[in-house]
């Protein structure tokens, strides 16, 4: 018997079958050979949230849960929130590895001249309510911009793909801002090409009169890391959805409108948006042990803890703590930092916590710096997004590339009904 393989015995029919194992792995297809009766469908897995199936095989994004490491292709995120930059990181996720300095001063020039938008966009802002959620109305843009490239659509003609990339990622940033911009009604502000990414960004959610915006520069670095510690989290809610809307071979901007739609929820970069307004609702520390309280009761969950990764610390986390006190060096201490610290000390003691292994996340902190950067709370899971956006197309254009990529069609157990007859509308009780 091969020992690189699984003996699973049916007991149903007695029958014994060898499935090959393959890095940890078994093909649930193999699994369909197994059979009760002759017209039996063949087993298969239930599996909701995909808890345990893995959907591909991906050399991205390296995590080990239990000991809280994270790699971007091989490099350790610590290492990558020191001594790289947001657009470095992005080159190394979509192509693989760094960038000499010859590619990486063409991608910077790239990414930085795509950066515009076309001008109808602002009118498809002006279309929305004054108080849209600049959320929905970056997922609602990026779908938008699928009108304005049409030949988007040619996802196998690699040069086609590759300024699409660099399309998405330079205007995700400006999608944002002018998202923002328009919510608080003040008028656009254009990109500043001179800048880097993080400080172009400050200079379109901030400029007001001066001819030329000077971004703080720990500001910017600190804007730059919170892009690095998000920029890919292997196959997360988000990349899931990019993955599989994009599997049907859709252009990237409606995969990705997809994507930044499955972001947009409270479970997922919708997660830092609700830690503020928590610590907002505790409000002092003194309530702190009620809070928990009703935590345990399960009234609520506790936001920005756990994961369904990381088992014991998220290490995004550790790093976001200590831009925290950075950029308060800047801002000023935000009041709710106090709050926050307390509620971590209390829940990392407290039974529960201990027992469900639940830790704070990359956005328990996160959400703290952006309000101290006077970041809008509607505005943190579109930041999120803007990070998120190399990931996703380092992920879309590796599904494309993957000669095992089928589009994605998962199965069910059906519980409904068997066959019945059609009862005319006057004859139903
Ligand atoms: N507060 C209280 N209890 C919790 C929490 C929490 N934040 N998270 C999980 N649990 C409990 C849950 O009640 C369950 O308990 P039991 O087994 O006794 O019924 C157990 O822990 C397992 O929970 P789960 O929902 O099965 O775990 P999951 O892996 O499916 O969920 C999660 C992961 C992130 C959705 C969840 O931990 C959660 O809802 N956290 C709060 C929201 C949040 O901070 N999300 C941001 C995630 S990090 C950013 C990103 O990558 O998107």
């Amino acid at each position: 018997m091969p020992k690189n393989s699984l003996s699973i015995t049916d007991n149903r029919t007695g029958k014994t079958y060898e499935l090959p194992v393959e890095q940890g792995a078994i093909k649930a297809l193999d699994l369909r050979q197994i059979k009760a009766s002759h017209d039996d469908f063949g087993l298969m897995t239930y599996d909701p949230g995909f808890t345990n199936t893995a959907c591909c095989k991906s050399a991205i994004t390296y995590i080990d849960g239990d000991k809280g490491i994270l790699r971007y292709r091989g490099y350790p995120i610590e290492q990558l929130a020191e001594k790289s930059g947001f657009l470095e990181v992005a080159y190394l996720l979509v192509h693989g590895e760094l960038p000499t300095t010859t590619r990486f001063a063409e991608w910077t020039f790239q990414i930085t001249n795509h950066t515009f938008i076309h001008e109808n966009i602002k009118h498809l802002l002006d279309a929305f309510r004054y108080d849209a959620h600049p959320m929905a109305v970056f997922v609602s843009t990026l779908a938008g911009l699928s009108t304005f490239y049409p030949e988007a659509h040619k996802i196998r003609d690699k040069e086609v793909r590759s300024r699409q990339v660099i399309r998405l990622i330079a205007k995700a940033a400006t999608l944002a801002a002018f998202a923002h911009r328009k919510s608080v009604g003040m008028p656009y502000a254009y990109p500043d090409n001179d800048l880097s990414y993080a400080g172009n960004f400050l200079n379109m959610m901030f400029k007001t009169t001066e001819t030329k915006y000077h971004p703080d520069p720990v500001l910017e670095k600190a804007l730059d890391v919170l892009f690095i510690l998000h920029a890919d989290h292997e196959q997360n809610c988000s990349t899931n959805a990019m993955r599989g809307v994009g599997s049907s071979d859709v252009d990237p901007y409606s995969a990705t409108a997809a994507a930044a739609a499955a972001l947009y929820g409270p479970l997922h970069g919708g997660a830092n948006e609700s830690v503020l307004n928590m610590l907002r609702e505790i409000g002092d520390v003194k309530r702190i042990p009620d809070y928990i309280k009703r935590v345990k009761a399960r009234e609520f969950r506790l936001m920005g803890f756990g994961h369904r990764v990381y088992k014991n610390f998220d290490p995004r986390a550790t790093i976001i703590k200590k831009v925290a006190y950075d950029v308060f060096e800047v801002t000023g201490k935000n009041p709710l930092i106090d709050i926050a610290v307390e509620l971590e000390r209390i829940a990392l003691e407290d039974d529960f916590f201990i027992s469900h292994k639940l830790y704070p996340n990359v956005d328990y902190y996160s959400g703290i710096i952006y309000e101290a950067m006077r970041f809008p709370v509607a505005m943190f899971p579109v930041m999120f997004a803007i990070g998120r956006m190399p990931g996703w197309m380092a992920q879309w254009e590796e599904m494309l590339e993957d000669p095992d990529h089928k589009i994605a069609r998962p199965l069910q157990v059906y519980t409904g009904s068997e066959e019945r007859k059609f009862v005319p509308i006057e004859k139903r009780k």
